[in-house]
């Protein structure tokens, strides 16, 4: 049984992927500092898949702490490197705590996997590498743009550290590096069961946090950034994509790198997206029909640093790493629905 190390196994995207792979017969060691989960989140996830993993609390920022748990925790396959903060307004205030935290953490990481002779790595990036994009969709050799924020410069970074990491062997004994990137599009909605989901401390920066927040009524009602951009209904248009589905192509991607060994390409990078983008004004109007709610709401002021339209191409992950969607958008605003009304009443802790 291949065992896979997760850095920031309790956050929103880390915890689905741990029960994904739980479920799929991996062995996981889970690492999470809780600066943004909740430690509770791990016995949901035993719970979910009835099954027992090694769950830490370490910060990547202590390199020891990280080495000695590596130490303890010997034959490790692959690492998929979630651990990273990711409010783009906080970063825009406080860059210098994302670049110690993500970039920080980060090339302590790389520095335990040539320790550890760990050669396989799978990183969280995301879309925002792409800036505001001239042409859509994007695909993987879309051009790079400017990123709209520090955090996102945290992701542009991050990904151009691995380039280059991977072209190295040193103190890997000749065993050759691979990396596989990951560009998230918008991660929404939950688990099923309704049992793990995203975990917002204080007031949520993201859109669907914000609606169900709403919708419970602990927000008193929603604004829309802006009406007068060049999309169809002068909303911004995103690409949003069910968290299960995004767990499921972690999996894919350690399956890849695992079952393809040398036939892997050193550095490589997937969409993670639908293909279909959908504007704020849309996923309104989906919530509000799938779980029958109406949303208090009405339009502000533009957001700084939002970009105004982005959707994946997401040929690439399909054809070469297998992935399936398997949710809709129904899907998505029903599960997110259903785990902020089971966080009202059995909360995490
Ligand atoms: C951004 C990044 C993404 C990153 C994510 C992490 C881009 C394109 N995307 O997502 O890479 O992983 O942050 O947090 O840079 N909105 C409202 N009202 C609200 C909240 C949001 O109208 O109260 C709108 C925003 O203006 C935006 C859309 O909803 O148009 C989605 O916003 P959000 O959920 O914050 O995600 P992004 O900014 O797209």
């Amino acid at each position: 049984m291949a065992r896979i190390l997760l850095t920031g196994s309790t956050g929103y995207i880390g915890s689905h992927t741990a029960v994904a792979l739980l479920e799929a017969g991996f062995d996981v060691v889970g690492l999470d500092n809780y600066s943004r989960s909740l430690n509770g989140v791990s016995r949901r996830i035993q719970e979910i898949t009835g099954k027992n993993y090694a769950q830490y609390q370490v910060d990547l920022v202590d390199s020891e702490a990280m080495t000695n748990v590596l130490a303890h925790e010997s034959g490790i396959d692959a690492v998929i490197h979630f651990a990273a903060f990711k409010a783009v307004g906080e970063s825009s205030t406080h860059p210098l705590l994302y670049f110690r935290n993500n970039l920080g953490g980060q090339i302590n990481l790389m520095q335990a996997c040539d320790q550890f002779g760990i050669t396989n790595l799978v990183f969280s990036s995301s879309c925002t590498v792409y800036g505001n994009p001239e042409q859509i969709p994007v695909t993987e050799d879309s051009p790079l743009l400017e990123p709209e924020s520090p955090y996102g410069r945290t992701k542009a970074v991050g990904e151009a550290l691995l380039r280059d990491w991977v072209k190295s062997n040193a103190a890997q004994q000749g065993k050759a590096k691979h990396v596989i990137a990951l560009r998230y599009f918008n991660p929404a909605g939950a688990h099923p069961s309704a049992r793990i989901g995203e975990c917002t401390v204080g007031v949520p920066d993201n859109l669907i946090p914000y609606i169900t927040q709403t919708a419970l009524g602990k927000r008193e009602k929603l604004t829309v950034f802006g009406n007068d951009y060049p999309t169809r209904d002068g909303t911004c248009l995103r690409d949003y994509i069910h968290v299960c589905d995004i767990a499921a192509a972690h999996v894919d991607a350690v399956n890849h790198l695992l079952n393809q060994g040398s036939l892997t390409a050193p550095w490589s990078v997937y969409n993670l997206g639908t293909g279909v983008g959908q504007t704020v004004l849309e996923i309104i109007q989906a919530f509000e029909a799938v779980n029958q709610i109406k949303l208090p709401w009405s339009f502000g002021p533009r957001r700084p640093g939002d970009v105004i339209a982005v959707y994946a191409n997401n040929r690439k992950a399909v054809d070469e790493l297998g992935w399936q969607i398997r949710y809709n958008l129904e899907d998505m605003m029903r599960s997110a629905w259903n785990w902020e009304r089971m966080q009202a009443q059995d909360p995490l802790h």
